[in-house]
């Protein structure tokens, strides 16, 4: 079985003392890809370092919305040279986060922007963050022609109205732990409703814990736990969700 794991935070501190025992745990458990986001000045290290030891941990960089304030053009340009890397694969996680608000709303805007219109140049797909903000990430994604790149709306919370705008724009709907709530009625509803050809899974470890973990620690191997779930929501064997899950991220992200 291959499962891809295309969203983790494995550089963690949570996991300082067993982050390697935790890699292998998640490769015991059939995942065979791992997609680490970096998102700041002091995860894009740590981020590298994952990608550098691991044959099959790669790495999304990019300026989180939460820091967007902090961004300065040189970690632009950072980023874009970091892109030339061979074990990156996409610019992320990148967009709008009200929730939180640690950032002014402009400066989130622009930030953004920055980021979309450095992922057209280069021709990377795009990892996106939206928490609390759907009309204004789908006005700025639209405004700044993310289609062209497309990429992954990650953790997705949004509507079926919502989601198929995203479809419109060429991205991936990816899933979590969420999903496996029994109270999460919307976010299985769209799973049971996305065309499988846009289907992704990931853990955004260590948060968003699957059941029966929930609460606990989350970490890269649960992302099977998602599988199970996303699979019978869609009357496929694990395997079949597995591989199909796979592919579409080996599409998206150009793995041999
Ligand atoms: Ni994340």
């Amino acid at each position: 079985m291959m499962l891809t794991d295309t969203h983790t935070h494995m550089d963690a501190s949570a996991f300082e003392e067993d982050r390697d025992e935790a890699i292998q745990r998640a490769w015991d458990a059939g995942v065979t890809r791992i997609v680490n986001i970096g998102f700041n000045r002091e995860t894009i290290p740590t981020t590298m370092a994952l990608a550098e030891k691991y044959d099959f941990v790669y790495a999304a960089v990019g300026w989180h919305p939460q820091d967007a304030k902090d961004m300065l053009p040189e970690d632009l340009e950072w980023i874009e040279e970091l892109c030339k890397h061979p074990k990156v694969v996409a610019i992320g996680e990148i967009g709008l986060d009200y929730y939180w608000d640690t950032s002014p709303k402009d400066v989130q805007d622009r930030v953004f922007r920055e980021q979309i219109r450095l992922a057209r140049r280069i021709g990377k797909p795009i990892i996106i963050h939206n928490r609390d903000a759907h009309q204004d990430t789908l006005k700025i994604l639209k405004e700044e022609n993310a289609a062209e790149v497309g990429g992954i709306m990650h953790s997705f919370s949004g509507s079926w109205e919502t989601a198929k705008e995203c479809l419109d724009m060429n991205f991936y709907l990816s899933f979590g732990g969420p999903i496996t709530f029994k109270n999460a009625k919307q976010p299985k509803e769209i799973v049971a409703q996305v065309p499988l050809d846009r289907l992704l899974i990931e853990t955004d470890a260590p948060y968003l814990t699957p059941h029966p973990f929930r609460g606990k620690r989350n970490e890269t191997g649960y992302v099977r736990l998602v599988a199970e779930t996303a699979a019978e929501i869609r009357g496929l064997s694990l395997e079949e969700l597995a591989q199909i899950t796979t592919d579409n991220a080996n599409r998206l992200f150009g793995f041999k």
